[in-house]
């Protein structure tokens, strides 16, 4: 089954190759601490959000799970990403167990392999696991369907090359839904979209402002841009991503840019800006693969990664 996107601004919604409906714009949570994630999280959903992206990894699970409960949203109309943590992709099983548990449901929308990369365990967490990889991974993430503690699946930080490893192993019955990648005007990666979208896989912009301290706040085109409609850098980039086909997930903990970033109805940009937005020549990466055990961004397109962070 193939992608498709129907609706504009906040009512975008992503059809998946399940048929599954992923709403368009979620809260990201990375770098929400504790004692911030449980309001930015309820705020979100009072103020119309429906999809939140977690993981195992950014130890927040719990506080998304209370700020879900709080927002008096039934979990019914929340869309629910989380990840498998690289430690654990030896045992699948536990790390949904364990993050349905932290979160408080009993199931996700969506379940990512946050990384191509397989360590032992958390004292060892620099060691790539020898004899396992991201296939023997997916083959363990395929059986969850069968559960019901997930509704679908999908990967993280995959380039081409990985996904081609991916998809031509015998083992590999399923077509991830989802392919979580960083996109933002100075990492478009336009190969590896068309890419997925060819595939079926939908694409998730992550860091899709530039991350914290982004530089892109700043950038001259995307201003010159913004104050033509009358808008803020972060609604035009918010735009640009679900205009050429990915979903975002804009994090936030403050309330008035929860909302602004939920303000996007109405903007609509010119096939003339969206090609200027995915020409500007700067590159940056918020996430490289330097922390990792082995690499797993090849320089495919720019995305060679130089920053130690995930
Ligand atoms: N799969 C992966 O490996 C991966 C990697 C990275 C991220 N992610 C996911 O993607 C989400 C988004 O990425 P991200 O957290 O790296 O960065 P981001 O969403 O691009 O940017 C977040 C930063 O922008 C600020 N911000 C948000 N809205 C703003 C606005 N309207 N005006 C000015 N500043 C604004 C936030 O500050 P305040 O919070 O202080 O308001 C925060 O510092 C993550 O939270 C996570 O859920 C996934």
């Amino acid at each position: 089954m193939t992608t498709s996107q129907s609706g504009k601004g906040t009512k975008t919604v992503f059809t998946l190759n399940t048929g599954a409906k992923m709403p368009g714009i979620g809260l990201g949570t990375w770098q929400s601490k504790p004692n911030e994630v449980r309001e930015a999280v309820k705020h979100a959903l009072q103020t119309g959000y429906r999809h939140i992206d977690t993981a195992l990894a950014y130890g927040n699970e719990n506080e998304v799970g209370q700020g879900i409960k709080d927002s008096g949203v039934p979990r019914s109309e929340i869309w629910l990403t989380t990840k498998l943590d690289n430690t654990w992709h030896k045992r699948v099983q536990e790390g949904i167990d364990s993050s349905l548990k932290s979160l408080g449901t009993d199931y996700v929308d969506l379940y990512l392999m946050h990384w191509p990369s397989s360590t032992f365990d958390d004292e060892k967490r620099d060691k790539h696991e020898e004899g396992w990889d991201f296939r023997d991974t997916w083959r363990e993430m395929q059986k969850l369907l069968d559960t019901g503690k997930v509704k679908n699946i999908g990967v993280s930080n995959f380039v081409i090359s990985n996904l081609e490893k991916l998809l031509k192993d015998p083992s590999c019955k399923v077509v991830p839904a989802v392919n979580q990648i960083e996109l933002h005007p100075n990492m478009p990666s336009p190969k590896t979209m068309a890419f997925c979208k060819e595939k079926g896989i939908h694409c998730t912009a992550y860091s899709c402002l530039g991350s914290t301290d982004s530089p892109l706040a700043h950038d001259k085109t995307l201003q010159k841009i913004a104050e033509a409609k009358g808008k803020s850098p972060q609604q035009v980039m918010l735009v640009w991503n679900l205009q050429r086909g990915a979903s975002v997930i804009p994090k936030s903990v403050t309330k008035s840019r929860i909302e602004s970033n939920f303000q996007i109805d109405g903007l609509e940009l010119t096939s003339e800006e969206m090609q200027t937005l995915s020409s500007i020549p700067d590159r940056f990466k918020v996430c490289g693969d330097a922390w990792l055990p082995i690499k797993v961004f090849f320089n495919e397109e720019g995305d060679g990664g130089k920053t130690p962070s995930h």
